[in-house]
């Protein structure tokens, strides 16, 4: 019977994730089909679909067939091999791959099913690479204010203020340390860049010899912040954190589970900062979505100490997954998906940027196709902008068929990465009209 229903309500068995129970009752939109940009439900209705799945995976878009096919063709001629003990070829394959394209000197590869995996495992490696090198005391890890490194165990330990996703799972593992975010539009400390002196980099530092050094495992960062808003840190910010870290003898893991494949217009956000991490994590784009897959890179280095990685996940490097994600490297590759991302990039933020003359749009940034336009109720101070009102635009851009999403006081984009000149013309055109809307609404 439930396949007579065009929206999900409260009579549905199923679990949705952060969905509040007052929009269950309004009744939950079901998404039928997918082609290119556009999503489009089971009434009929077409979206264009400006973040890119909503938790932003869909690099290659919808209705990729060549990935289907890989995946079908994997699944036929053997669909499982343990990770312990056993090894396989897609994986063995996507592992040589992600060794030439990942940044610096990142060779080693373990594939787990999502991001927030990838940041638990990540963490496990780090901590085992201490262990084996003798020191074992080490347990701490250095996150930001604002930070989102998922829903696991590790990871919500260093989720910086993503609530109530951690308060409601505290207490969580001991050890979670947080330093501020390089908010400029906000400064944590109200300074102002270039002459704050990059305190929020500096001052790590200080959080690291009040903390102890020696029971300091890693610090953990996502090369451009989802927080407040497709967040891109000051140019010299990670190259002052890259020294602390060495200073210290502490592992950095740069987590690019949304900035990885070609999402702010390189292969991995890290290449803009110049700096080499000790781990990358990575997720979403590996796969455009289409199958599940997490994966952790790490140096020589990091790896070379490790008797034994003691970790096990039953669905780890799983072929049909490295098999989908083989392909979808591939589409990105030969159609020139991140080239597209810094192109239509720096078109959409010049039409965002023109947005800032609107009373209530405090900041319009972004890097690649990663963008976001930061709202005040007074420009001057910089207030935050009430949510409810961000709701309001992006539910009225919802009905005139454009899906955004807020992300803390902004709203932002994350595209596909095949989005055109003309996607992004009428994803401006109707976000110009919600913001007018707004404003007149608000009395300004
Ligand atoms: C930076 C970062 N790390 C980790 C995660 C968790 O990934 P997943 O949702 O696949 O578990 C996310 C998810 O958005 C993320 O943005």
């Amino acid at each position: 019977m439930n396949k007579n229903l065009n929206m999900l309500d409260e009579t549905s068995q199923l679990i949705l994730h952060r969905t509040p129970r007052e929009d269950i009752q309004k009744g939950i939109t079901i998404l039928d089909k997918g082609e290119g940009v556009h999503l489009i439900d089971k009434e009929g209705k077409r979206y264009l679909d400006m973040e890119a799945g909503i938790t932003r995976p869909v690099h290659v878009g919808y209705g990729r067939r060549e990935i289907a096919r890989a995946a079908f063709d994997q699944l036929c001629q053997l669909h499982y091999v343990t990770p312990c003990g056993f090894a396989n070829q897609p994986a063995m394959d996507l592992a040589e791959l992600l060794a030439q394209i990942t940044p610096g000197k990142i060779n080693r590869f373990t594939f787990e099913c999502s991001g927030s995996e990838a940041v638990d495992s990540a963490m496990k490696l780090a901590k085992h690479c201490h262990y084996y090198r003798g020191n074992k005391a080490s347990f701490k890890v250095i996150s930001r204010k604002g930070a989102y490194h998922g829903v696991n165990g590790y990871g919500i330990r260093a989720l910086g203020t993503v609530m109530p996703m951690r308060q409601i799972m505290e207490p969580v593992a001991p050890g979670a340390v947080f330093v501020e975010s390089p908010y400029c539009y906000r400064c944590p400390f109200g300074l102002v860049y270039p002459h704050c002196d990059l305190k929020c980099a500096r001052d790590i530092e200080r959080t690291i010899e009040f903390e102890n050094p020696e029971l300091i495992t890693a610090f953990i960062g996502e090369p451009v912040m989802q927080g407040f808003g497709a967040l891109a840190p000051p140019a010299e910010y990670w190259t002052i954190v890259r020294d602390i870290c060495d200073r210290y003898g502490i592992l950095l893991i740069i987590d690019e589970v949304i900035c990885g494949f070609g999402r702010t217009g390189k292969m991995f956000a890290i290449e803009h900062f110049g700096i080499q991490p000790d781990l990358l994590t990575m997720a979403k784009g590996i796969t455009s979505g289409y199958v599940p897959l997490g994966a952790v890179g790490c140096t020589h280095e990091v790896m070379e100490p490790i008797e034994n990685f003691f970790h096990l996940h039953t669905y780890g490097n799983h072929p049909v997954a490295c098999a989908a994600a083989l392909k979808n490297i591939d589409i990105m590759q030969q159609e020139g998906l991140i080239q597209n991302a810094h192109e239509m990039g720096q078109y959409f933020l010049a039409g965002l940027k023109t947005f800032e003359q609107h009373p209530i749009v405090g900041e319009a940034r972004g890097t690649g196709l990663w963008l976001a336009l930061d709202f005040t109720s007074d420009k001057k101070s910089r207030a935050p902008f009430p949510l409810d009102r961000l709701n309001h635009m992006i539910a009225r851009a919802r009905q005139l068929g454009v899906l955004f999403k807020i992300m803390g006081g902004a709203i932002e984009f994350a595209p596909p990465l095949i989005i055109t000149k003309k996607d992004i013309d009428e994803a401006l055109a109707v976000l110009d009209q919600c913001i007018t809307e707004e404003e007149k609404e608000m009395g300004f």
